[in-house]
Formats: structure tokens, C-alpha cells, sequence
């Protein structure tokens, strides 16, 4: 063999040898499908770091908002702030770097390094030509008692976002369906029998809605969702996590407008992720067992408000009573796929915070019921 044809040779084998390790790779390896549970890599090879999150479709681009979490059991509070990446088909995704940072030189500021922020969401308010983010905020140190709600505005989708405040959601108001029991006082001593927990008895006998009604609602596991009519709603964990509040925000997407009700009281629900498909309002959502999973609730509603029916767990298969291992976190329309929906969850590792993994399976229907199957692997 000529010295040329054997040079030619083995470049060619180098060409081919790169490509298979590239092909490994960081984005590589997200390629063109989801593989539910595995390391999901960035453009930089870095397994994505945006827990709890949503997704923005602006334009062209799909912006991931997440919780950014560390090592460790500490790195379940935030240390960091909310994080961002972008991406044009879903599958790759390039880090935009952090949206809204805590605060380090504060200790006593509402999102101070420290402090626990949850499940951040944004969406875009076309009043303002501005972005709105939402999380759940508690402060630093106080565990969940908190249950504040902080909201963070930026003229740039990813950020840097301004934290505008941290709110009790409705101070001073009553649900559109407040009931007579509601108005009524409750002994204190009776309310402290309530440890937080799930209860048996109906948690309308403890009034938890009266108790809150002046200094504001609880607000823990959230959401967002605008309506077609460009109104926008908070969805909520509220009542010691018992009862899911909708809220109607202000035009501006910043604050409550004073309208909000109460659905499903004392069926415990959290992470709730709300879609419209053929004029109904859905919600998928989870039980309340702390970190660790359990069986997915769902629910239809010709209207936002409501009536709200509660569905069967839309997991089916092995491991369905535990959603497979995840938790609810958004709901996303299919790109180019009207009535079809990605259901987004995160598998928590609370123990390693920075390695819990995505959950993302497509949604299909029987009726009404959202049924979700496990793959191992899918393209929409
Ligand atoms: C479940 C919630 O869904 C999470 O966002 C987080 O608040 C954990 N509970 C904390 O235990």
C-alpha cells in the first residue's frame, strides 16, 4: 500500500474513532429523544440543573426555569437561585446560567442564600413585554412555615430577574366559594391538634381558611397557567397543603387580584400542573409524602373555576402507585402536536440534591382520563 493510501487510512480511522467518543457526549447524547430518568447532559456535558421547573415557549425557543440545587443534603436549600437553559427542539439544551440569584451579602433578606425556593415557573406578560417568574418561597431558617409565594420580574427571558417581593396569597379575602364554616372561629386549642399532616377528619373543622383569611393564605407546591384570553392564575398547595387554591393575578402578572377559590379540601394534594385540551382545564398532580413519591391524582374542569372532577391516577403500569418514581412539575404541549401533551416530572434525590433526575412521557387520553405509560426511551 502507497504511503498516501495508508496516511488516508488512518485519518480515517481517527475521524471515525472522535466521532464515536463525541457521539457520548455531553448534548450528543440528549440527540434527538428522551430517556426518562438518565443523566440529562448540556450543551457543556453537565447534567441539567432545573428541578422543580416549567417551561416557557418564547418565540422559537423553549426556556427551562429550575430549582438550581448542590451536593448533598444541604443542596436541597437554595444556595444558588433559579436556573435557566434554552433550547430549540426539547432534547438539547443550553445553559443560559442563572436566571435570579439568591442573596449572599443578606441574611435577613427573603431570598437569602439559604432559603428554601421551590418549583420556579415563568411566563411572559404581553401588558408589559416582560417576563414574570413565580416560586414558592420560605424563608431562611424557618422551615415550611412560611408558605410565601415570591415573584421575580426581567425584560429578558433569561433574566437577570428582579425579586419584586414575597406575598400570602389574598390577604383579606374570601374564596368566590367560601362557606359559612369558614367564617365561624375555631378554638385554638382545637387548631393546634393539627400537626400538618394528613387527617382524617375533613380539615374544614379546623378552619385553616378562617385562621389565614387576614394575614393571607398559605402557599406551598405551584403553579401558572395563562388562558387563552391572556388571564393568568397561581395554583396552589394551600391550607397546610390540604386544599389547592386557584388564584386570578393582577393584569400584570405581579399580584393577586383578590379572586381565588378552594378545590379538592382535604385530599392533599401537591404539584399540581394544570393544561388546556378541547376547551377543559386538566390538572395531574401528586399526594403529599414529603421527597418521597406516591400515586398521581388528575382531575378535568369544564372551567377554571370549576366544577373540578377528580380522575384516577394517570400513571398505568409497574410502579404506577408511584408515579414512576417522580413527582409532577409541569405539563407541556407537544411542539407541533396540538391536543398532545409532555408530562414533566422530577425522581428527587434528597439525600444528593443536585442528582435527581427528569422525568418527561408523553400523555395520552381515554375520554378524559390523561393516561401516562412508562418508556424507556421516545421521540414526540
Ligand atoms: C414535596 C414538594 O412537592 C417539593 O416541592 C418539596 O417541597 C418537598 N415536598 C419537600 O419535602
Amino acid at each position: 500500500m502507497k504511503k498516501t493510501r495508508i496516511i488516508q487510512l488512518c485519518f480515517l480511522l481517527f475521524a471515525v474513532a472522535f466521532a464515536g467518543c463525541k457521539g457520548k457526549s455531553g448534548s450528543e447524547q440528549a440527540g434527538g429523544a428522551f430517556t426518562p430518568g438518565e443523566l440529562w447532559p448540556d450543551n457543556n456535558g453537565v447534567h441539567i440543573n432545573a428541578h422543580g421547573g416549567g417551561i416557557l415557549h418564547d418565540g422559537d425557543t423553549y426556556y427551562w426555569f429550575g430549582e438550581h440545587k448542590t451536593e448533598g443534603t444541604a443542596g436541597n436549600n437554595a444556595l444558588v437561585g433559579v436556573h435557566c437553559y434554552s433550547s430549540k427542539d426539547l432534547y438539547n439544551w443550553k445553559d443560559e446560567g442563572v436566571a435570579l440569584s439568591v442573596v449572599t451579602d443578606d441574611s435577613t433578606h427573603s431570598i437569602a442564600k439559604g432559603c428554601i425556593l421551590e418549583r420556579p415557573k415563568v411566563i411572559y406578560n404581553k401588558k408589559n413585554n416582560n417576563y414574570v417568574m413565580w416560586f414558592h418561597l420560605e424563608p431562611k431558617g424557618a422551615g415550611y412555615s412560611g408558605a410565601l409565594s415570591g415573584i421575580a420580574v426581567s425584560d429578558k427571558v433569561a433574566g437577570p430577574y428582579k425579586f419584586l417581593r414575597a406575598v400570602r396569597p389574598n390577604a383579606g379575602s374570601w374564596p368566590t366559594n367560601v362557606q359559612d364554616i369558614h367564617k365561624q372561629r375555631v378554638p385554638e386549642s382545637d387548631r393546634s391538634k393539627f400537626t400538618g399532616g394528613s387527617l382524617p377528619a375533613h380539615p374544614d373543622s379546623l378552619n385553616l381558611l378562617g385562621r389565614d383569611m387576614e394575614g393571607g393564605q398559605m402557599a406551598r407546591d405551584m403553579n401558572l397557567f395563562v388562558d387563552d384570553d391572556s388571564k393568568a392564575y397561581h395554583i396552589y398547595s394551600s391550607e397546610e397543603n390540604s386544599t389547592l387554591h386557584i388564584s386570578l393575578l393582577t393584569d400584570d402578572y405581579t399580584n393577586y387580584s383578590g379572586t381565588y377559590a378552594r378545590f379538592f379540601p382535604g385530599r392533599f394534594m401537591e404539584a399540581p400542573a394544570m393544561f388546556k385540551r378541547d376547551g377543559k382545564y386538566y390538572l395531574i398532580m401528586s399526594g403529599c409524602t414529603g421527597w418521597a413519591p406516591n400515586a398521581g391524582r388528575s382531575a378535568v374542569a369544564p372551567s377554571i373555576w370549576g366544577p373540578w372532577e377528580e380522575l384516577e391516577n394517570p400513571f398505568v403500569g409497574e410502579d404506577s402507585d408511584l408515579s414512576f418514581h417522580s413527582q409532577s412539575t409541569y405539563v407541556l404541549p407537544a411542539p407541533g402536536k396540538p391536543g398532545q401533551f409532555i408530562y414533566m416530572g422530577d425522581r428527587w434525590t434528597p439525600e444528593n440534591a443536585i442528582d435527581g433526575r427528569y422525568i418527561w412521557l408523553p400523555i395520552r387520553f381515554e375520554g378524559d382520563q390523561p393516561i401516562i405509560e412508562w418508556q424507556d426511551k421516545w421521540s414526540y
